[in-house]
């Protein structure tokens, strides 16, 4: 072994194994070069035992020139280690680029559904006004859809709204599927503390099928609560609301006494419309249609849901999403909503990309 440690010998064997490292052609062949001549039994780790053999001035000798050889071994790894590495990642990013100024397509993307639209487009128009958006379930119990609503039991109150019972919870309480989304003003005021400014937009079910009601339909609920807001304010927000959501700058609003359980007092705003032939129109023509409930929340309710009701006041509001979709978009036949027909949404939908937005207008 001792005698493969000739100077010249090392020279050549230098130049042998820098050539072939520069000549590895992938990662893997360059892994395979460093075992080869560094790894625990490659060439040059062969030779640095043999200088154990060696005494004196020739294993000094012979040891500083294994470290040159070893040195330019280690930098010629590094070296092509880094031209197959950078070569490896352009080839990478031309794989997998992508061209982020290519316009989308929306035709493939499918369409919003009117009422998705339209839910959207109410919670643009509060949310400028500063409310946010709350949510409760679908499968509400007795207490939060009826009773802290101001619905004693047996109320007849509760016949009008054809509920849809499911079975009882393990615990013994009546379970339904909301009847409207009034339950989530009782979660909000029973999770937090005012001010409230929220609106819940959500699905609500009643039994009723027939031309002008769905077993399951859409409303979007609003409540503010705090020391000071009354009934102009109720009013004022609906006004501007009804204005900015189906754009008609003069369009007549009145507000006539109704009765809620949660609400006292209560009312109904109507918008000023045509009916003629069939088709309402919306506008100043004389007729009335009826596109929500509101009042101010009821003391009672205030306090089942543990607020002082000496201290905090406000109103609440509740809307159908359904009928002013159908006024807004002309779409005629309240059923088609839910056939699920990809011609009608292709028709009635809306593109994804246009989100509603008060400010750059809610539909384009
Ligand atoms: N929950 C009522 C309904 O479904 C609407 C409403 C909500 C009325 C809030 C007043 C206040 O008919």
């Amino acid at each position: 072994m001792t005698d493969g440690i000739a100077t010249e010998d090392l020279g050549s064997l230098k130049a042998e194994l820098v050539d072939s490292i520069a000549a590895a052609g992938t990662l893997a062949d360059l892994e395979a070069a460093r075992v080869a001549f560094l790894g625990k039994k490659g060439r040059l780790t062969g030779l640095m035992k043999g200088l154990g053999a060696l005494e004196g001035e020739a294993r000094r000798t012979a040891g500083a020139a294994l470290n040159e050889v070893k040195d330019a071994v280690t930098g010629a790894l590094q070296a092509r280690r880094d031209v197959l590495e950078q070569a490896e990642l352009e080839a990478r990013l031309e794989r997998e680029r992508v061209d982020v100024t290519l316009p989308a397509r929306p035709r493939r993307m499918g369409r919003i559904h009117p009422i998705s639209q339209t839910m959207d487009e109410m919670v643009a128009i509060f949310a400028e006004m500063g409310f946010t958006v709350a949510e409760g379930p679908d499968i509400e119990d007795d207490w939060h859809n009826f009773e802290a609503l101001n619905f004693p039991p047996g109320h007849p109150a509760r016949e009008m709204q054809d509920t849809f019972y499911l079975p009882d919870r393990e615990d013994g309480a009546k379970m339904v599927l909301r009847t409207h989304t009034s339950p989530v003003q009782v979660r909000t005021m029973v999770s937090q503390k005012p001010p409230i400014r929220i609106v819940a937009p959500g699905r609500t079910y009643r039994s009723d099928y027939d031309m002008t009601h769905t077993p399951m339909f859409h409303q979007i609920e609003g409540l503010v609560i705090d020391e000071t807001t009354h009934m102009g304010h109720l009013k004022g927000c609906l006004v501007e609301f009804a204005r900015v959501f189906f754009d008609v700058e003069d369009l007549p609003i009145r507000f006539r006494p109704s009765f809620f359980p949660f609400t006292e007092p209560s009312a109904e705003m109507d918008i000023g419309c045509s009916r003629s032939g069939g088709e309402i129109k919306l506008g100043n023509h004389g007729d009335w249609l009826e596109i929500l409930g509101c009042g101010m929340v009821h003391p009672n309710v205030l306090e089942a849901c543990g607020i002082d009701s000496a201290r905090y006041q406000g109103f609440a509001f509740g809307m159908g999403i359904e009928r002013p979709a159908m006024l807004k978009y002309g779409i005629p036949d309240l059923r088609t909503f839910f056939e699920a027909d990809t011609r009608w949404l292709k028709h009635y939908g809306f593109l994804p990309l246009d989100v509603p937005n008060v400010a750059f207008g809610l539909t384009s």
